[in-house]
Parts: C-alpha cells; structure tokens; sequence
C-alpha cells in the first residue's frame, strides 16, 4: 500500500463543490483495522484531518483510502456481544413497528459476516447480503447467508434487482458513513427499493461524539460524521434530481458511544437550510476538548506504579486512533475477541494482538479499555478478573481507573 492509496477529497459529499472549512487535525495517522503479519512492512499512514462544509454543515474527511485497501479482506467481524444481541433485537422491534408487521425479505447493506441476517432468516424471512469484504461474504454464505461481494453501488443493485422482488426491509447499518460517493448510493437505493420498502440507515450519532469528546471514533473508515439534518438535506438534494426518498423515522441509541438510525421510504423531503456556522464551531470545539481528554487520560498514566504489567482490552479500529493520540503506549499485549485480529500485530507499536485467554497465562495488573464502548458489560463479565486485582483503564467518555 502507498501513498496513492488515497484521494485528497474537496468537494462536500452532499453539496458538491463547496470551500471546505478545516476543523479538526488528528495529524498523520495509521488505518484503523491496519493490524499486519510479523514480518510484513508496517503499514502507511495517511492525513487524518476532518473538514466541515459552510453550506450543509456536513463534517468530513480531507483524504479516502481506496475502499478496495481498507475493505477487500477485512478484520472487523460484527460483535457477538450481548450488547450487540439486544441491539439487534431492539432495531428488529423499530423495524417491525414501522413495517407494521414481520418483513418477508430483508436485504442488508455491509453486511458483514451474515450475523443480523442469520436472526432475521431464523424467524422466516429471506434474506440477503451484499459486502465488500470477500473474506467475510464468504464466510457468510457458507453458514447459509447468501451474501454478494460486492460494493452496494449501481453495479450490484442491478444484481440484487434483477433476482427478486423489491424487500420490504434494507438495513444499512454502520456502512453509510464508509461510504464516498452517495449520490450513487442513493441511485443504487433506488434500483433495490419497491414502493413501500422501508430502509433504515444506522450511523454514528455525530453530536454524541461532539458532546462527550469520543475523538478516537474518527478514523478513516468514517469518512462522513453526520447528523438527521444532513441526512435530511441530503435527501433534499437527491429528491431535487429526481431520486425521491424521505426521512419517516429517528431513534437514538448508546450503541458505540452513540449511534442514530434513521428510516427513510419513498416520497418528497422538503429542502431547508441547515445551521452550517453552528457545525463548523462544534467541530472545532471538539478539537480542544479531545485535547482536554487526551490529558486527562495521560494523567491515569501517572497512577499505574512504573513496574506493574499492562495490557489493552479489546483492539477495535478505534485503539489505533487512542494510541496515535495519547501514546506510545508500552503495552505487554492487547486481548481481542475476534479471531481474524490475534496473531497480528499492531500499526501502532507492534503490539501483538493475542486471544482472551493471554490473561490467565500472562496476568497483568492494568488493562486499558480500547472497546469502552462495551465497557458495562465487559466490566460486569471481568468482575472475578478485578476482584482478583486487575484494574481497567477506561478511556472515554469519562477517563477514569476502575
Ligand atoms: P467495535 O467497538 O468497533 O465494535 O470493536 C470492538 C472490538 O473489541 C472488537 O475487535 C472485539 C473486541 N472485544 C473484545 O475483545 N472483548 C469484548 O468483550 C468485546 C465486547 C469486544
Ligand atoms: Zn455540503
């Protein structure tokens, strides 16, 4: 991989050409999921800067990585957690309330390794994926998730359409703000999508990560951090061309430190001005309070006694972005849950990722909380762990030693 394995970008993802403000600089930064093979060259580092656009107040990133680079063969396998369970069966229960009833067919975008499909088939629905990761689609239609490697662009929804009738339900969750080129999306949207189809589209909620300073949740992976009101003025854009899709539901969730799904269906969103100024100084103020936080982390470094053995829990995209900002940290290993990350190690430093079980052949005295985002129920299942001495550093929201 080399430096041409990215684009600068200067032209807002909604508006088009537009003067890009800049907002937050993050520096230089590894790829989040950059984990590598002993052995192979550590991998590159690209420009990590977040720009906001003066019209629509749309944050996003100066550079893309070519999405073949970060995707093909990717490490990110859905969570098996029971967070993620009660998460799944929480956006089913919206899904159903909306639909007003079981869906007969649910077509998931980024699909991953096939795990909310798999519920939706169990309960008798047909289902199928579409993901760029060949490793994973593979995976998936090998447990009975018949899942197409592809992209979700025009290219496949003429696949997908020419091979059954319109679904009742699209799920896109996590994988629209990965996305580059959205005007193509939504066309692509449009190939797939019947006349009472219900797609709900499941982001980061971007004021979360403003409020509570969740900076190492800006990778490159994330290209867009938005809100309802890009969404809506996206839409708005869109419907002006002719593509005519409107915005009917919005629920919040604490899933990965704050999530927003949003459920659009055909029909006319009515165009409005979005409050671009307040956007541009919220992102900016994000900047000194992820400063702010990064000290307060860095101060937890001075309670853990020189000698005493460290680990990291967890290695999620996001511990790559934590370390660049707050390390080098020396840690002994990092724990990871997901079996295509142990045995690779670390853009940042090296560090070995290695299985759960490294803490009882190897303890240590500290972990640093990399997943926070799961940190209650990875705090309640390690309570033998912490009653037997082992202490959490638990990075965000609130930087505390637990
Ligand atoms: P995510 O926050 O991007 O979903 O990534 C969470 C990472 O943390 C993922 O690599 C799996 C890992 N993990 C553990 O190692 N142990 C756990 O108990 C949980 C919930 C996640
Ligand atoms: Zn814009």
């Amino acid at each position: 991989m080399n430096a041409h394995a990215s684009k600068r970008f200067n032209q807002c993802r909604i508006c088009g050409p537009s003067n890009l403000e800049p907002a937050f600089d993050l520096g230089p930064q590894h790829l989040a999921n950059g984990f590598y093979k002993a052995g192979h060259p550590k991998p590159p580092m690209f420009p990590l800067h977040v720009l906001v656009c003066p019209k629509c107040g749309l944050a996003q990133l100066s550079h893309v990585v070519d999405p073949d680079v970060l995707y093909r063969n990717y490490c990110y396998v859905t969570s098996k957690s029971e967070t993620m369970r009660r998460h799944f069966d929480w956006l089913s229960a919206k899904a159903i309330e909306v639909l007003g009833r079981k869906p007969e067919s649910v077509l998931e975008i980024g699909s991953n390794d096939g795990a909310f499909l798999a519920r939706w088939k169990a309960n008798g629905c047909r289902v199928f994926g579409v993901d760029p990761a060949v490793n994973l689609a593979g995976k998936a239609s090998d447990a009975g998730v018949p899942t197409l490697a592809m992209p979700f662009d025009e290219r496949s929804a003429a696949h997908i359409a020419g091979r059954d009738d319109p679904p009742d339900l699209i799920i896109a969750r996590h994988v629209f703000a990965h996305i580059d080129d959205w005007h193509q999306t939504m066309l692509a949207l449009d190939m797939v999508a019947g006349p009472e189809t219900l797609i709900l589209i499941e982001v980061p909620d971007a004021s979360k990560l403003i409020e509570r300073g969740e900076f190492d949740t800006i990778y490159h992976e994330h290209l867009s951090y938005l809100d309802v009101s890009q969404m809506e003025y996206l839409l708005a854009v869109c419907g002006a061309n002719g593509l005519k899709f409107k915005l009917v539901a919005e629920w919040r969730t604490e899933l990965h430190g704050g999530s927003v799904v949003m459920g659009i269906r055909r029909g006319t969103q009515p165009m409005f001005k979005p409050a671009a100024g307040k956007s541009i100084e919220a992102w900016r103020g994000l900047s000194h309070f992820a400063a702010e936080k990064c000290e307060k982390i860095t101060e937890l470094f001075h309670e853990i006694p020189l000698m005493a053995r460290f680990s990291g829990y967890g290695a999620p995209a996001k511990s790559t972005v934590m370390m660049n900002m707050v390390g080098p940290l020396d840690l002994d290993y990092i724990t990871d849950t997901t079996k295509e990350k142990q045995g690779l190690l670390h853009p940042c430093g090296g560090i070995p990722i290695v299985r759960p079980e490294m803490l009882d052949i190897e303890p240590v005295q500290y972990a640093f909380l990399f997943a926070w985002n799961f940190q209650d129920e990875i705090l309640a299942r390690e309570s033998a762990r912490r009653e037997a001495g082992l202490k959490f550093l638990v990075p965000l929201p609130n930087p505390r030693i637990v």
